[in-house]
């Protein structure tokens, strides 16, 4: 077991690619704004690494604006197939638009499309005005890359809190809390 936990969690991660488990890199990510109303929904993670959890989305979105008024989140992982839940906690910062850039380059062009005809988040008339978008915005990049909206970007959740769940008989499960200090990382055992 690594007193690292970004290394631990790649370690889970790719014990979980190789599982065949469905998306494995989808997490529940919530978010709170002033209101103090949480909101949870799906995210897919796409990178990892010691300054944290990236994600990727619309900045024009609920959770966008969510987070611009309390910058803090949580992201919940969960892999039947292990048993194993991993919890983050901490503020999200954005990533560089040379990350972004770099991101959306990589995208399938159909998703490219998507993020500027989809206003995410916001109230649609019909099914019918996003297609038309979608036509639009193929139009015009028709045989041309298509560039990252400037609306469009990720988030890195900087963690603070992780905990990892291992499932145990008779609800004896495993919890080790990892919490950040000033020179590493504490670990704690949770009561489960
Ligand atoms: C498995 C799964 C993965 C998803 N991945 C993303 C994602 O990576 N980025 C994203 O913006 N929305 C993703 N979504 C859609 C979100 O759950 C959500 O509908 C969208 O981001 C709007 O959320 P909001 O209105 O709270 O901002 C995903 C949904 C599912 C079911």
């Amino acid at each position: 077991m690594s007193n690292d936990p970004i290394v631990r969690f790649n370690e889970v991660l790719s014990r979980a690619e190789e599982s065949g488990i469905e998306l494995p890199n989808a997490a529940a990510f919530a978010t709170t704004g002033k209101d103090s109303q949480p909101t949870v929904r799906m995210l897919l993670l796409k990178h990892v690494d010691k300054r944290g959890f990236v994600f990727y989305t619309n900045m024009r979105s609920r959770k966008a604006r969510q987070l611009e008024e309390n910058t803090r989140a949580s992201a919940c992982f969960w892999w039947s197939r292990l048993e194993q839940q991993v919890r983050v906690e901490g503020p999200v910062e954005a990533v560089t638009d040379e990350e972004a850039n770099a991101y959306f380059a990589a995208r399938p062009r159909g998703s490219q499309i998507a993020a500027w005809a989809s206003n995410q988040s916001s109230e649609l008339l019909s099914r019918d005005d996003l297609m038309a978008a979608v036509e639009s915005v193929s139009v015009k990049y028709m045989d041309r890359p298509i560039p990252r909206p400037p609306h469009w970007s990720g988030y890195r959740l900087v963690p603070e809190r992780i905990e990892f769940w291992v499932g145990k008989p008779d609800r004896l499960h495993e919890r080790y809390l990892y919490t950040r200090e000033r020179d590493g990382w504490k670990i704690s055992l949770l009561a489960p």
